[in-house]
């Protein structure tokens, strides 16, 4: 038996002091007007304090792993990525976790090629791996797999929250999923299987090689796909166009729709709880239970 947690899209924002010159002609200005004028930041005005009764409240209740599935900055600012990593207390918490990248983390190709999602949070990106190659990595947990992929890509346009993950990484994902030792894999990435109507994301919005993946990873024996992006929890069991039990984490910061999932798995059944945080308790409340088979 094991019991994770898994949480998403935590998006703590930073101060205007990052700003660098080449950032007001870049994709970071209608993602800045997005957070501020629009409302984001208001919606996420909670989030370090969240995250840190969060992590509280988690030392309290014997978890065996963390699972992060992306989107833990606004803007993908070195700023935002050091508080994310305070805040989430990564490399000081007792419970190890994993890590992968979201599209807002990848805010711009320049934050992408920086590496510094990689740098702080590194600790929760140990593992097996192929070569030197950062991605894809596993991590055990008990006799289960997480295998991290990343799908950000550092799109260009403002319109473009898509992701890839390439034909390089998937080939290594293959290679990984054939080497790892017998145990149920469990895919962690950003992006979304399905929609919870079972339909595809739209393309701007997706995973554009999305049908390679699900192809190599049901070859390679994984039985759950975990993933954030959207914002509203939801869980899918294999039917149909789905071609695995998907859970979406949510977000765990934004106003009124703050919440993560604590799965406990056995064999190949899958039981959840999802938590909700109550503001006026300063606290998170179960409010929901299901059921997937991994079968
Ligand atoms: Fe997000
Ligand atoms: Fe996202």
């Amino acid at each position: 038996m094991i019991r994770l947690v898994h949480f998403s899209d935590i998006h703590i924002s930073s101060a205007l002091a990052d700003w660098r010159r080449g950032d007001w002609f870049s994709k970071r200005v209608t993602s800045w007007m997005n957070h501020r004028l629009l409302g984001r930041a208001r919606r996420f005005a909670l989030a370090d304090e969240i995250v840190t009764r969060l992590m509280d409240e988690l030392l309290r209740r014997g978890v065996d792993h963390l699972v992060f599935s992306g989107d833990a900055t606004a803007l993908g600012f070195e700023s935002e990525l050091r508080r994310a990593t305070e805040v989430l207390r990564v490399g000081q918490y007792p419970i190890p976790g994993m890590a992968v990248p979201g599209n807002h983390d990848y805010c711009t190709q320049s934050a992408a090629a920086s590496g510094s999602f990689e740098r702080h949070f590194a600790p929760w990106q140990e593992g097996q791996r192929i070569g030197e190659h950062r991605y894809p990595f596993a991590q055990q947990v008990g006799p289960a797999w997480l295998v991290g992929v990343n799908a950000a890509t550092g799109n260009r346009w403002p319109w473009d929250a898509s992701g890839r993950i390439g034909a390089a990484q998937l080939e290594r994902l293959r290679q990984l999923l054939d080497k790892l030792p017998a145990g149920l894999r469990i895919l962690v990435v950003h992006y979304p299987l399905r929609l919870k109507s079972g339909r595809r994301e739209f393309e701007s919005h997706g995973l554009r090689d999305l049908n390679a993946l699900v192809t190599i990873a049901q070859a390679g024996g994984v039985k759950l796909w975990l993933h954030g992006h959207r914002h509203t929890p939801y869980h899918l069991q294999q039917s149909g166009s789905v071609a695995l039990p998907a859970i979406c984490a949510g977000t765990a910061t934004q106003h009124g729709i703050w919440s993560y999932g604590e799965y406990v798995i056995e064999g190949e059944k899958l039981q959840a709880v999802r938590w909700n945080y109550d503001p006026q308790g300063r606290s998170f409340r179960s409010v929901e239970e299901f059921t997937l088979h991994l079968g």
